[in-house]
């Protein structure tokens, strides 16, 4: 049988679905003290005081943005790069988003670009850790420091990566984190707000704590769903399900079909119901056991990367990762620039490999954000760029097919015009 190579893979530890439903069907799949001993050893692993699991990732920002108590229509910096949800919130928390630009290297919050976003309503500063990579977060926290900002770390993508010896989501006032079932750790959904402030804590704990806990039925639901998604990108259920879908369309244009299966782009104000409803025990669960694999899995996915930028970084049509000096990043993502991304996207299904082509947004582009428009040159130039398989699931061997493939297919291509160390003006403009 033909074996294909998904774009993402799902990490789960063994046997931990069995325990979440044992969970559920012994009573404790919705209130159960997995959810504070999950919450205890995520603080812990960080080196924090708090932890308290929410909803969604989303939720968990929200909790932190209400928290703070910011005045109503203060601005808050959030990269020009990153997913549509997270500007869409703070709108949500009553927070007018102003988008920043990126750097050219890292696709990172880029801190030279911080100053011209500045005026007297600013209030807080988002730094994502996009992709896995760190951000440069000692210029960002002195400057916000400067002006008074808070810093909320999005750490959607980077549990468990460090900027000089530091984990992630311990630079600022708070961080937040995803368990969707593609991120670092997997619990079918759910996030975690983080920090070290009691008062804060206090305050993102009591808003928690006054939504609904959800049905014992629809806790099922997100775990049948999860584990039917897991089916159609397994390498079995991929080959057989979307893999000739993307196939034949690779000969009908460049659509990427995945977006079918994304969210759809929308305001979220009011929050959908889900949204308000408590972090699940059977969840909690999951999590706990996973956070015993997840130095395993970062560590793998880590390698993964190294051993592809240390096979295509000399190929003239591509430009590899470059992540910031003494930072190790987790790789959620692997994002190559390519001088013609359609080809090299459309010739790689043909392959057998599936690459992904946008994995966030360029937000000030979205007709969502027109009112926040303004131009992002950094940021808009990921259009440029895809991203490789790197999750923990692969195989060594698949990897190889991969530098193999790539390699192969990108030979002709043209190359890229620009490096990334090239000085553009930095900053969006209006
Ligand atoms: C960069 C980033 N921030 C925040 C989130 C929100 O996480 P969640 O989907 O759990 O709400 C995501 C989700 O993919 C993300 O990619």
């Amino acid at each position: 049988m033909i074996r294909t190579i998904a774009r993402y893979g799902a990490r789960q530890a063994p046997g931990a679905w069995r325990h979440a439903l044992k969970a559920l069907f012994s009573g404790q799949g919705v209130r159960g003290p997995a959810i504070g001993a999950f919450e205890r050893r995520f603080a812990a692993y960080h080196g924090l005081r708090h932890a308290i699991a929410t909803s969604y990732g989303r939720m968990a920002f929200y909790y932190i943005l209400r928290g703070l108590e910011l005045p109503e229509g203060s601005e808050i910096l959030v990269p020009a790069l990153t997913f549509w949800v997270v500007p869409e919130m703070a709108r949500v928390a009553g927070l007018r988003p102003v988008f920043v630009d990126v750097d050219p290297r890292s696709y990172t919050l880029d801190p030279r670009a911080l100053p011209a976003a500045l005026t007297e309503r600013t209030r807080a500063v988002v730094p994502t850790h996009l992709y896995g990579q760190p951000c440069d977060m000692d210029p960002i926290v002195k400057w916000a420091e400067r002006h008074s900002l808070f810093v909320i770390e999005d750490c959607a993508h980077a549990l468990g990566a460090t900027y000089r010896g530091r984990k992630v989501g311990t630079f600022g006032h708070a961080a937040f984190f995803s368990f969707q079932l593609l991120k670092g750790l997997n619990t079918y959904g759910g996030g975690m707000a983080l920090t070290d402030d009691d008062a804060l804590a206090r305050r993102i704990r009591s808003l928690v704590e006054a939504e609904p806990w959800p049905s014992a039925l629809s806790v099922f639901g997100k775990l049948l769903l999860g584990w039917l998604q897991q089916v159609f990108i397994s390498p079995r259920g991929f080959t057989v399900t979307l893999f000739p879908v993307f196939l034949i369309a690779s000969f009908f244009g460049d659509r990427d079909l995945s977006a079918f299966l994304w969210e759809k782009i929308r305001r979220l104000d009011p929050l959908p119901a889900s949204y308000r409803r408590r972090y699940s025990n059977a969840q909690a669960v999951i999590g706990l056991m996973a956070l015993d694999y997840l130095e395993l899995w970062n560590a793998r996915s880590r390698n993964y990367a190294g051993r592809l930028s240390e096979e295509l970084a000399a190929i003239p049509s591509l430009e590899v990762p470059h992540p910031l000096p003494d930072t190790e990043p987790v790789f959620y993502q692997y994002c190559l620039r390519v001088s013609d991304p359609a080809s090299l996207t459309r010739r790689a299904i043909r392959r057998g490999i599936d690459i992904e082509m946008m994995h966030v947004d360029i937000c000030p582009k979205l007709p969502l954000f027109a009112s926040e428009a303004r131009s992002c040159p950094i940021a808009e130039r990921a259009a440029e760029t895809r991203q490789l398989p790197v999750y923990a699931g692969l195989r060594p061997s698949d990897v190889e097919r991969i530098v193999r493939v790539i390699k192969e297919i990108s030979r002709d291509l043209p190359p890229l015009r620009t490096g990334a160390g090239e000085s553009l003006a930095h900053g969006c403009s209006d």
